[in-house]
This record gives C-alpha cells, structure tokens and sequence, in this order.
C-alpha cells in the first residue's frame, strides 16, 4: 500500500473515503428542467472513474420554491429529482466513490423574477449587491416552512442513495442568519448568536429526525467574514465549537470570506494571479481549534499543495475542485505514478465565471468537461495510422496535435515563431496571467511524449507541406490584430497587442477604444497605466470588457482604479486626425446625436484579430474536400467524409481564430472534436 498522504483512506462516521481527495460542491450549471440528467451524470461519473474519493454534487440544491435557481441549480424540492439522483449515485458508487449533495436556500442571494416569482426572503431588507433583490424580511411562517423544506429534501437525497448532505451556509440563508451584518429578526432567531445560529440547529434537528443517523450530515460555512460588523475569527471559532457540539453534524467545510459582492467572492475563490491556498492555514486553526472533520477547498490546484495540507495535519479531506474540471484523473494519475501528466487548471475561472452569465460551466482548455457524451477524457487509438501536419503552434494547433497524436498519427506541426503559444504567450506577458501558459507547456510535454515533430522558426508553405505528403493538413495559425475600424485615420493607432507585445512604447495620454471586450484591452490599459500615463478606456457597449466577466475583472478593477483610467460607456470612436505632436479623436454614439472630441497622444484598438488565412486558401486547391467541414459530422462525432476534389491528396481543416476571432476554449474545442475522429 502507497505511503503518499493523499492516498491513505480516511473514515468519515460509516463511511470509508478511499482517499484524501474530494471535489466540492460546484453546481455546473448542467441541469435539464433542474434535474441531473444524462449530462449532469456523465459529468459527476467521470470524476468517480477518475478515482477521487468522494464527489459532492450540486452545488446548492434548492431546496424551497422562494429560492429560486440563479445559476441553473438543481431542484431539491421536486419529488421527481429522486430516480435521477438514484441513477447518478447508483453509476457513482459502482466506481468506489462515495457521493453526496450540497443543499441550500439561497435567500437574498437569489431574484425575484426567477422561478415562481415569489420574493426573496432573508433575516433582514438588506440587498446582496451581487443579486440585486430586497429582500422580505423573513416571518415566523418563512421560518418554519423552510425547516420542513430543507428536511424534506434531506429525505429526498437519502431516498436517492447519497452518503450525506452537506448545508451550504456560506452566502446563503443560513449564513445570513448567522451573520450580524444580515440578520436584524427579533425575538428566536435574532439577537445574540445563540439566537442567530437557532435557525441552522433547527435546520438540522429537521433533518437528522427525517434521515436517521447512518447518514453524513456536514456544513460549508464561513468562519471569518473579513467584513467590519461581520463573523469575525473569533467567531466564527466559536461557531465551529457550537456546531460540533451540537451532535448533528460529521464535518466542518470551512471557507474564509463573503461572497456577496463580485470582490469578496474571489477572495473565497481566488482565480490566476492570486496566492494558492490562501485560506489553508486557517482550515487549519479550525481543525486544530475542534479536533473535528475539517473539510477545505480554494485554489489548491497541484498535487504537492494538496499533499502538504493532509501531510501537515490542515485538513481531513483537500478539495481540487476546478482541478478536477481540468482533469477528472487526477488521483488515477498520481496512483500510476505520473503526476506529470496532469492537466493544469490554471485558475482562468471561465468555468465559474460563465455560470454567472447564465452559461455551462466550461474549462478553458479541457472541451471535454461538462461534455462527456460527446467528448472523451483519454483519446481513443485510431484504426489506421495516418500523417497529420498542423501549421500554427498556438492553443488549437497544440490540441490538435495532442490529440492527433494520442490517435497513433504521425504529427509534424510548423511553427512561425521561435516559441509555441500563439497568443497565450502574448497573455501570459502579463505577471497576473502567467499561469495561463500551461495551457501550453502541458500541451507540448504530452506532444513530445508522443512523439510530435516540431519545426519552429518555420513559415510553412504548401512546398514544404507537400514535401510531408500529409493525409490531412490543418491550419491553426490565428489571427492578427484587427484595427481597421476607423472611418479615417487607421494609420494613426496601435493595437492592444502592440502594447501588451512591448513592440510599442506606451503614451502618456492614451484612449484605449476596445469593442472586443476581451482581456487583451484591459491588460494593454495595465501596462500602461504602470507607466503613470492617463488613460480612457472607451466602448460603445454597454458595459466594458463584457466578455472578461465578473470575477476575472476583479484584479483588473483593483489595479486600474488606483492608477488615473477613465471608463466610458457607450461612446463608439470614429475616426482620428493628426494634429501637432497630439491625435484628435473624434467620438459619437450608437445612440446618434452626440458629437465629441478627445486629444491624445495615442490611441489604442482592441477589435479582435482577424484570420491568418493565406496558407489556408494557397492549400485547398490541392486538397479533397476544398476546406469543406461537415457540420453535421462534427456535431455528431463521426469522421469527416467531404469529397469535392478527386485530385486532392490530403483532407484540409482550418480551426481556431484562423477561421474566425473566438477564445481559447473554443479553438480548443474546435481541434478537439475533429481532430478526435481522424
Ligand atoms: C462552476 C462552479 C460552481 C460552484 N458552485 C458552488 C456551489 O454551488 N456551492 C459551493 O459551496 N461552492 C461552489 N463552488 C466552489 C467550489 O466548491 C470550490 O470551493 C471552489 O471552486 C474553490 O476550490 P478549487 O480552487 O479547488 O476549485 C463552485 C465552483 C465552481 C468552479
Ligand atoms: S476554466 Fe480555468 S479555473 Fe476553471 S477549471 Fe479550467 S483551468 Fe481551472
């Protein structure tokens, strides 16, 4: 038997856990008509397969009517939820995992206008910023019929076979009683904190009475709001006591922090750029504080971290939750001993942060998670081995030849620039998104294990791929900057990625028209509003940098709001003229009828690129299918069959930004899902 930490089994109660590893409660935003269906089983399965001890389910389940689903959250308060848990803990169990699911009322961190369009409810009128509703302040009848319904769902979820239900406390209601800064009832449920933790025993009195003991009951609950007024430490040690005291729980999942504005969140889940396992420690003051279970999760994204804090006695059970959305074979990977090959989660948080969109949670860079129907983990041998060259070493020319290769082919990739990475190398300029170049070294590892040729410093042509005599080309080679936006003046401006690329020096008086709306605007204004230069970051949408979403934007704002940077809304940039030394900008409105103007030293364009798709055009006349995809084929996962050349000697494919300006995660998926079935 291994020696390693993490892999030592642990009881829980009755329950023996195979290992130290769990992944946390996170609702993926999976659920049809809030049930978790083939996707959402398929899903949670893979985790199992992958060997983590225990899987909790469902990130708050709703378990009432007034708690209505905000991120597309299971329905706990439906009977007809029963056989479907049945089916996932059933699949789940036959793999050696132990499975529960993480109930809860949301409260205020709801809306109103969702679901029934009951009102939100919570101890006190105060509004959650993130959610926006005011909420009712909650009456004895609220009080009452959310116990009954929180016992009810426990039931449920027992009937469906989980091992255990976990309260989320954290944000939600029960927390929001516990909190002074949220709860403001008189009388039982107010007050002291004997009377403000009332509501969470009776809460769980309720359940135990209706699931019996051979059952786990847990809490995840903020023991340190790192607000003025709030739970403080002390505190919320105290509530730990109270809680393990109370005879009805089996562990503590401890979580630092408040989630009620978009700042606060990614404190408690910190994304790129932040410190790993900030709140370790502190789980780790808990359990030495209780001797009690301590459960813990937030940014221990590699094994080591996750070894240490078993090791050095922090934690029970070490949560890698968005590590498992990278890669679901994480503990498979460290029992065969190649850790090397795991997938990196790079904390870009598009998984999280997408759910917050009303999304699927999706993973930067592994287009199978959330799509295991369709989408495998481990690549399958092809039958027949083929010669496969891809041109463009960037996020989708890596994938493709990671996959192409783990089929058997033979792959050559040719590559202009001296380093692989496209335009992830240019992201990771940043200090904050360095992280993101996993993304590419994982890629290349796997690629040299399998036996990938490279050629960089290589501008392919079709002599030299010919030369290959390839059965299928593809074309990965991105795009270029795109800033020809201007009805006059084009010849006046720079791109982001100049500025991010240090190929151009920063002004000092710089307008930044960004309607991308992607990270590269607001990283060219980091860069130069280090410099001390006055900025304004001007889009004609209605809100800026949309497509970098709400926690993403968090260290962004903390940096540019301290340096001079203007944001401007609404306002669409239309043409620049020389003046002096200075540029005038002349500015109007989607909205029409205004006319402005802006002198500035430089000006700034984020518009996304455009292809790079010369190569493409020069191949397809010698190819097969002229370029021609089949959607139909890709979409239902069989081989490309396009035959409209009889001539052609090899297949021809074009995927990421050299078709058309996406993100990483689609040019991921685009070499993904085709190069899978070649
Ligand atoms: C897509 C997604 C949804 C989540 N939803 C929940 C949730 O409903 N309840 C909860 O307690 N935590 C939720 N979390 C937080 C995770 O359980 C975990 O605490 C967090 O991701 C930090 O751990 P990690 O760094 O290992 O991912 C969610 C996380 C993700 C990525
Ligand atoms: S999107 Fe980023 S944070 Fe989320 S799982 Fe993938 S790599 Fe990790």
């Amino acid at each position: 038997m291994s020696n390693d930490p993490l892999l030592q089994p642990y009881t829980l109660k009755h329950l023996t856990l195979r290992n130290r590893i769990i992944v946390t409660s996170h609702e993926p935003a999976y659920p049809e008509d809030g049930m978790p269906k083939e996707r959402y089983r398929a899903y949670t399965l893979e985790r199992a397969r992958g060997g983590v001890a225990l899987t909790m389910t469902a990130g708050s389940a709703a378990v009432s009517k007034d708690s209505p689903p905000v991120f597309n959250n299971l329905l706990a308060y439906k009977d007809e939820i029963v056989p479907w848990i049945r089916e996932m803990t059933d699949a789940v169990h036959e793999e050696g995992a132990a499975i529960m699911i993480q109930l809860t009322h949301l409260g205020r961190r709801t809306r109103w206008d969702k679901g029934d369009w009951l009102p939100v409810v919570a101890p006190s009128h105060h509004r959650e910023a993130s959610h926006r509703s005011f909420p009712k302040k909650m009456e004895d009848w609220d009080i009452g019929r959310i116990i009954r319904d929180f016992a009810d769902a426990a039931e449920r979820m027992k009937a469906g076979g989980m091992d255990g239900v976990e309260l989320e406390a954290y944000g939600h209601l029960i927390d929001q009683f516990n909190s002074p800064l949220t709860n403001e009832l008189d009388g039982p449920y107010g007050g002291s904190l004997e009377n403000r933790m009332r509501f969470c025993f009776d809460v769980f009195k309720a359940m135990r009475a209706r699931v019996g003991d051979d059952f786990i009951l847990g809490v995840r609950y903020t023991a340190d709001e790192c607000l003025p007024g709030g739970t403080g430490k002390a505190d919320g040690i105290e509530i730990s006591r109270r809680l393990r005291d109370s005879g009805l729980i089996d562990y503590l999942n401890v979580i630092r922090g408040h989630i009620d504005t978009d700042a606060g969140l990614t404190d408690v889940i910190p994304i790129q750029g932040m410190a790993n396992s900030p709140h370790l420690d502190f789980a780790g003051e808990i359990r030495a504080a209780t001797q009690f279970p301590t459960f813990h999760a937030a940014k221990i994204p590699d094994v080591a971290t996750a070894r240490h804090a078993i090791a050095a006695g922090k934690v029970d059970m070490v949560g890698m939750t968005r590590a498992h959305m990278t890669d679901p074979h994480i503990v498979r990977k460290i029992i065969e001993k190649r850790e090397e090959d795991i997938r990196p989660c790079v904390g870009a948080n598009y998984c999280l942060d997408r759910i917050y969109q009303g999304g699927m949670a999706f993973c930067i860079h592994n287009a199978a998670t959330g799509r295991e129907q369709t989408m495998p983990h481990t690549i399958a041998k092809a039958d027949i081995r083929k010669k496969v060259v891809i041109v463009g070493a960037g996020p989708a020319g890596l994938e493709a030849a990671r996959v192409a290769a783990e089929r058997g082919h033979a792959v050559v990739v040719f590559e202009a620039a001296n380093n692989p990475g496209g335009q992830i190398r240019l992201t990771a300029q940043s200090e904050r998104r360095r992280e993101m170049i996993s993304i590419i070294d994982w890629r290349m590892s796997q690629c040299e294990k399998l036996g990938v040729t490279f050629h960089f410093n290589n501008w392919a042509d079709a002599d030299m791929i010919a030369a290959e005599e390839p059965d299928v080309v593809i074309i990965a080679t991105g795009g270029l900057p795109h800033t020809e936006v201007l009805s006059k003046g084009n010849e006046l401006v720079v791109s982001s990625w100049d500025i991010i690329s240090g190929d151009v020096k920063p002004g000092t008086n710089v307008l930044i028209f960004d309607d991308a709306g992607d990270h590269a605007g607001l990283q060219a204004a980091e860069f130069i509003a280090k410099t001390g230069a006055k900025v304004e970051i001007m889009t004609p949408d209605r809100s800026f940098a949309p497509e970098v979403m709400a926690m993403n934007l968090v260290p962004y704002m903390r940096s540019l709001q301290k340096f001079d940077v203007t944001f401007t809304v609404t306002y669409r940039l239309q043409s620049a003229e020389k003046s002096g030394n200075q540029i005038i900008a002349h500015v109007g409105s989607d909205y029409g009828g205004v006319e402005k103007q802006r002198t500035v030293d430089q000006i700034v364009i984020n518009h996304g690129t455009i292809p790079l798709d010369d190569l493409y055009f020069e191949m397809r006349l010698g190819s097969r299918n002229l370029g021609e995809v089949s959607y139909d084929q890709l979409i239902s996962g069989v081989p490309q069959t396009a035959e409209r050349n009889p001539a052609g000697t090899y297949q021809l494919f074009r995927i990421g930004d050299a078709v058309a300006a996406r993100n990483t995660h689609a040019a991921i998926y685009d070499a993904l899902r085709l190069a899978k079935d070649i």
